[in-house]
């Protein structure tokens, strides 16, 4: 049985889990519109692609969508270097490419729910840049800048956030917890339990 199944018959609340809340449902909003009205003004006029990173951007980029008041377009790619715990593999997979969308000429904004390593978009970005973008920027919800090894150029940032495996509003630790409507960082017992 997985943990999720073993949580739904426990009737298990995800926010016992947390040991303390990092960025509250009313200041990530916040921020969210202000990056909205950010990306706005920057692409006003102009065409604009975003690419959201699956699945941890999923919830963020709903809402920034929703704070976008320009036209435009939305597609998906699906990363993986984590084996479902907190540690990474070092290993990027695409697990989903692009659906049809030629991105020759266009103004492509990657949206990312964190940038830790720099590994993932370090990946990524030469790979989506042989594909002739007119540009490409990048925008992260989260960024743990202590973590980095890789150097990426990234174009605006939600939060910078301390060295702390956190979860919620699409982050996961274990699939799990991507529903919480914050950000928290979890309480050590949890993934001692599971590690
Ligand atoms: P990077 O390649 O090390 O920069 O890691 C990027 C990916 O790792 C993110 O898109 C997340 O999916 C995952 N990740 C990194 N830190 C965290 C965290 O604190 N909580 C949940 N996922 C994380
Ligand atoms: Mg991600």
């Amino acid at each position: 049985m997985s943990k999720g199944s073993v949580y739904i018959w426990s009737n298990h609340s995800l926010h016992d889990d947390i040991d303390h809340i990092l960025i509250d449902e009313v200041t990530l909003q916040r921020r969210v519109r202000e990056l909205g009205q950010l990306i706005s003004l920057e692409y006003a006029g102009k065409d604009l692609l975003c690419v959201s990173i699956l699945k941890g951007s999923v919830l963020f980029t709903a809402d920034l969508m929703r704070a976008i008041t320009i036209p435009h377009e939305l597609d998906f790619m699906a990363t993986s270097s984590y084996s479902g715990g907190m540690a990474s593999t070092g290993t990027v997979k695409i697990l989903q490419d692009l659906k049809n969308t030629n991105l020759e000429g266009r103004n492509v904004l990657l949206i990312e729910d964190i940038i830790d390593s720099g590994k993932t978009l370090s990946h990524l970005i030469p790979l989506l840049q042989e594909r002739h973008p007119a540009n490409l920027r990048i925008l992260t919800l989260l960024d743990k800048p202590q973590r980095r090894e890789v150097y990426v150029k990234v174009d605006w940032i939600g939060f910078s956030i301390p060295d702390e495996f956190v979860v919620g509003y699409g982050l996961d630790y274990a699939e799990l917890y991507r529903n919480l409507p914050y950000i928290g960082v979890l309480k050590p017992s949890v993934y001692c339990e599971t590690e």
